[in-house]
């Protein structure tokens, strides 16, 4: 993806994550389709069209699919949080999908368990070196010096939300039509996913559409809970002070220059 020319297509699960890459887009413009508002503009130099993917696995290939057909983007970065489901990925962490995987897709006994019917495939992955890259990009924007008090990041104030440093893992994200908050249906999940690091709502439905379009993409989740029953942080305050505030130092360090991009 960062060496690939064109538009790019970035898509926001949350609206604070999408109001924050407006923020930083002064001359985007709106464009309505679908029912959603796609914003055309520039970040970091690059042609940038932004969107909120709306929740769920089929609002997001609908919003990729007008990505990718309607608005010529030529590669997909999605950003928003989900539930951590590896024994070390704690909430502010972030995950880099190297495989995505529909955890609610059974056309058992027709097809086994998982797999996506006609790609003969249950996991889909990102290209090999895009993943390596975006995970060396963003371990270094979201570095202990990018925290500290000379840093981009010096106002996120991670110990008043109770959370240590983010630490940046790679692995497989599980997606499906549900919001995981259940130790049981974590444990059903690493026993059937085996390795897998975080389950969310739309990133395995955007994989399989640039899949169909054979267009490059990135998903990145920072961890917002541990998807059981354990106490929450103040989701608001988090997704305010530590997603949002992520996404958009992540996103830009992808889409610098000196990135290749
Ligand atoms: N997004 C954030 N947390 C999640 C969870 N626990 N389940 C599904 N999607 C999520």
């Amino acid at each position: 993806m960062l060496s690939t020319p064109g538009r790019i297509g970035v898509i926001a699960a949350l609206p604070e994550e999408l109001q924050s890459l407006l923020d930083a887009m002064p001359d985007a413009q709106a464009i309505e389709r679908a029912g959603r508002t796609f914003w055309v503009g520039h970040l970091q130099g690059r042609d940038i069209v932004a969107v909120l993917s709306r929740i769920g696995k089929v609002a997001a290939a609908t919003t990729t699919t007008v990505l990718l057909t309607e608005m010529a983007c030529r590669q997909i970065i999605f950003t928003g949080v989900a539930g951590g489901l590896g024994p070390d990925v704690r909430v502010g962490d972030v995950v880099v999908a190297d495989a995505l995987v529909q955890h609610d897709m059974d056309a058992s006994p027709l097809f086994p368990r998982y797999e996506l019917p006609g790609l003969g495939v249950s996991h889909l992955h990102p290209p090999v070196d895009l993943t390596a890259r975006v995970h060396e990009v963003v371990s270094e924007a979201l570095s202990p010096q990018a925290l500290s008090v000379n840093g981009p990041l010096k106002d996120v104030h991670l110990a008043s939300l109770g959370l240590g440093l983010p630490r940046v893992h790679r692995g497989l994200i599980a997606s499906g039509d549900q919001f995981v908050n259940a130790a049981a249906d974590c444990d059903t999940l690493r026993h059937h996913l085996p390795g897998v690091l975080a389950v969310e709502m739309e990133g395995a439905a955007v994989a399989q559409v640039c899949h169909d379009f054979d267009t490059p993409y990135v998903v990145l989740r920072t961890i917002s809970d541990r998807a059981d029953e354990s106490a929450h942080i103040d989701f608001p305050r988090f997704v305010r002070a530590v997603a949002c505030r992520y996404a958009l130092v992540m996103i830009e360090a992808l889409l610098r220059p000196d990135r290749g991009s």
